[in-house]
């Protein structure tokens, strides 16, 4: 038997763009961005909360999409990695992560990189530590985490150039 859920109507707005969705009630917000909306560039990888894979940035806050539920979105503003670039070129913290070998198969990098932008939205100098901390939960299966952390400290690098 197949189970149909009520729907709702929601209101999103992501990557500055505002949405009219019909979601149903136990949708996560990953499931939405990506099913709903294409916006595939968000991964999800455990779907459980351990992994980090699925972080985007709710009213500028990192949040993990595949334990939020699209329903507790409603009117508020969302960021995803496909809203990083700048007039179609990379962001800066994209293009550290590029330049310093933070990304090898890629799965993990746009949850790395939606923290990324995060930490140096409220930290522009940030320490190692303070790296770690805002990368803690995030799992990478191929960088061993040293080019993550040159990456971050080259985006804030890069930034600190053009200010
Ligand atoms: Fe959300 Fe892993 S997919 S934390
Ligand atoms: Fe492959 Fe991080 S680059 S999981």
């Amino acid at each position: 038997m197949t189970t149909t859920y009520k729907k709702r109507i929601i209101e999103l707005t992501v990557n500055q763009e505002t949405y009219e969705l019909a979601v149903e009630c136990q949708e996560t917000l990953l499931d939405v961005l990506r099913k709903n909306l294409g916006l595939a560039g968000t991964k999800e990888g455990c779907g459980t909360g351990e992994c980090g894979a699925c972080t985007v940035l709710l009213e500028g806050e990192p949040i993990l999409a595949c334990l939020k539920l699209a329903v507790e979105c409603e009117k508020k503003k969302i960021e995803t990695i496909e809203g990083q670039s700048i007039n179609g070129n990379l962001a800066p913290v994209q293009e550290a992560f590029l330049e310093k070998g933070g990304v090898q198969c890629g799965f993990c990098t746009p949850g790395m990189v939606m923290a990324s932008t995060d930490l140096l939205r409220r930290n522009p100098d940030p320490s190692k530590e303070d790296i770690m901390e805002s990368l803690g939960g995030h799992l990478c299966r191929c960088t061993g985490y040293n080019k993550i952390m040159e990456s971050v400290q080259h985006a804030a690098k890069l930034a600190k150039d053009n200010r």
